[in-house]
């Protein structure tokens, strides 16, 4: 495995593997990996002749400052779980070599970046989206792999790839769990004992909400049952919403439960949770 930290050494590199044409899936992280980073790898893999895995937390994504220095950093267990799955690649850049100076590109993606964790977020996606308009230039991949975890942040990406005219097809994975349903996550190995525990509730939150929604219940009735549950097992639910996977505009109904998401954010104590379930699993 190849491990680059200069964007020069990395191009070098992938232009020496794409004259051999060798086709490249990318799969960018912010470490501290996971089992669910790994089931995109693995994607990578069966799809591409390399697969680039990326490392890098990025700054701009984060509006709450503690959260950036708090955000779990393992390269070295990253570095040796790549290498066990066969990743041929690794990025893993400092600050320096993608922020030059002050930040002043944004992005504005309308509706899109200012609902749910664009609301409760702000900056949020503008971060993401130009950490990720960065790695695509620099790595120019045939295929990237993104976890449907981060629904509305891959909404985003598709969105930005459209618009920019990146040739890259991207690939969106279902999310893994740890078997007793809580979504993995790098936030989770922030998570004391018993917060573990409480985190259980966002995944009991959405299967519940989508097996009344079904029946016709109706989901305002739901979300204030649910923020309820929440609190009284001490998680402060901050939005329990359902959206259209085409255009992800909010919904208050179903309409066609083929094309719906359900999407949860909660904290428990002072980790900010997320997940969310198709309400027909595929
Ligand atoms: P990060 O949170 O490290 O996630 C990297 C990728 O792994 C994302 O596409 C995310 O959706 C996916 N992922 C996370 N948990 C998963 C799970 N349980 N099952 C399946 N996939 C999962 O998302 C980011 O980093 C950053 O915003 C990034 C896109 C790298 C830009 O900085």
């Amino acid at each position: 495995m190849n491990i680059f930290k200069e964007i020069g050494a990395l191009q070098a590199h992938l232009k020496h593997a794409r004259c051999s044409k060798k086709t490249i899936g990318f799969v960018p992280t912010m470490g501290a990996l996971h089992p669910g980073h790994l089931s995109l790898i693995r994607a990578s893999k069966a799809g591409n002749s390399l697969t680039l895995c990326s490392i890098y937390v990025n700054p701009t994504q984060f509006n709450n400052p503690a959260d950036l220095a708090k955000y779990p950093r393992t390269m070295e267990a990253d570095v040796a779980m790549l290498e066990g799955h066969g990743c041929d690649i690794v990025f893993a850049p400092e600050n320096e070599e993608m922020y030059k100076g002050p930040i002043q590109l944004s992005f504005d993606f309308g509706k899109l970046d200012k609902i749910l964790e664009g609301e409760f977020r702000p900056g949020h996606f503008s971060g993401v989206a130009l950490v990720v308009s960065k790695l695509f230039n620099i790595v120019q991949p045939d295929k990237a792999y993104f976890g449907q975890k981060d629904y509305q942040q891959f909404k985003v990406i598709a969105r930005l790839a459209e618009e920019l005219k990146f040739n890259t097809k991207l690939e969106c994975e279902p999310t893994v769990r740890e078997q007793d349903g809580l979504a993995m996550s790098s936030r989770n190995k922030r998570l004391s004992a018993t917060e573990r525990k409480q985190g259980l509730i966002l995944y009991d939150c959405l299967k519940q909400t989508r097996q009344r929604l079904m029946r016709g219940e109706k989901l305002m009735t739901l979300r204030g049952e649910m923020a309820a549950t929440c609190l009284k097992q001490g998680v402060k639910m901050e939005y329990l919403a359902l959206a259209d996977t085409e255009n992800f505009s909010l919904l208050e109904n179903v309409v066609s439960p083929e094309h719906s998401i359900l999407l949860i954010a909660a904290y428990v104590g002072e980790i900010r949770l997320i997940d969310n379930i198709l309400l027909e699993e595929k």
